[in-house]
């Protein structure tokens, strides 16, 4: 049972973070969250049912070992599909155009592509919404990533999870852009899942966490609806330091930060005292993505050389 399936998402950017959960397995954040889809930029997932007892786990070309922490992790979640056909493996090939684990949320666009691909397979004809509950399964942030644009994670306050999921805004924003600056490509050492779990469990500051992430999200809705770009990259730039603050304050201490890292953040706030409209957010990794408007494209490319830019609502 079960056809071969593919899809594509996108990955996204949060402008409010998801940073702690209410529920570890569920995938339950404590927050809601915003983001923006980055258009062509994210993974493409084939699924294809196969002979056998175990899935056959692919990313960008490698067989991932079936021990392996990413291949039981997709394993488990298309556990979750298998309901009715438990004993149906699959040979999952996933191909991303961005980098992996380097905190431009692969697993998110992945887990969202895979989503999306299970329910063809087992012609489940789920609604956007159940698929993006299923999607925060694998991994929360991939709830967002079933949509285009402007995204919203809605919480929820069920302990079953069904009201947890994310939805389109309305809006669109011509000429907005996101930047991606590669500090470093290099796997990270404690990724979102861990370090997110360490920060709740060890950070006293984590406690002002959830206010801040309720402030930045109104704000934001309201930077959208009058689009006030002004407002949008402070709110997202305070965002994204705030929950540094957060990881900063656990035990270990999580620093994702490179030296280049903040040499960026300098020099970005030293462009912005001169007058260029140019903020950045930061996710669990070294690398900045920039936010600014079309307008100041030259601009910041002139002074980011080689910068990766993605225009999400075109120009
Ligand atoms: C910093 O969605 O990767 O990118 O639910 O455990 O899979 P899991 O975590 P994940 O965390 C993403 C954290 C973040 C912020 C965000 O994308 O909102």
């Amino acid at each position: 049972p079960g056809a071969s399936a593919e899809h594509f998402a996108p990955s996204n950017i949060a402008l409010c973070k998801y940073w702690g959960k209410r529920d570890t397995e569920l995938n339950l954040p404590v927050n809601g969250s915003l983001s923006v889809s980055l258009d062509h930029l994210g993974s493409r997932t084939r699924v294809e049912p196969i002979d056998g007892e175990t899935d056959s786990v692919w990313l960008n070309g490698t067989q991932q070992r079936p021990d392996s922490r990413f291949a039981k992790r997709v394993s488990a979640f298309i556990d979750l599909f298998r309901i009715y056909h438990p004993e149906q493996a699959f040979r999952v090939t996933t191909e991303n155009n961005i980098p992996t684990a380097a905190g431009l949320a692969s697993s998110a666009s992945g887990f969202a592509a895979l989503t999306k691909a299970m329910n063809d397979a087992f012609k489940l004809e789920l609604s956007d919404t159940e698929l993006s509950v299923m999607a925060r399964m694998g991994s929360g942030s991939a709830c967002r990533s079933l949509f285009d644009g402007f995204v919203e994670w809605q919480m929820g306050v069920r302990e079953d999870g069904m009201d947890s999921y994310a939805l389109p805004l309305e809006q669109c924003w011509p000429g907005l852009c996101v930047g991606l600056i590669h500090v470093d490509e290099n796997e990270k050492s404690v990724d979102s899942r861990a370090g997110m779990q360490r920060t709740k469990e060890t950070a006293h500051l984590y406690q002002s966490w959830p206010m801040q992430a309720a402030a930045d999200l109104s704000k934001l809705q309201q930077a959208i609806a009058e689009r006030d770009f002004a407002l949008l990259g402070s709110v997202a730039e305070q965002n994204a330091l705030s929950m540094h603050a957060t990881m900063i304050a656990s035990w270990p201490p999580l620093l994702y930060w490179q030296p280049d890292s903040v040499a960026a953040m300098q020099k970005i706030w030293k462009l912005r005292a001169e007058g260029l409209a140019l903020y950045f957010t930061m996710d669990a990794g070294p690398n900045l993505k920039l936010l600014f408007e079309d307008a100041s494209r030259g601009a910041v490319e002139a002074q980011f050389p080689g910068l990766e830019v993605v225009q999400p609502f075109g120009i």
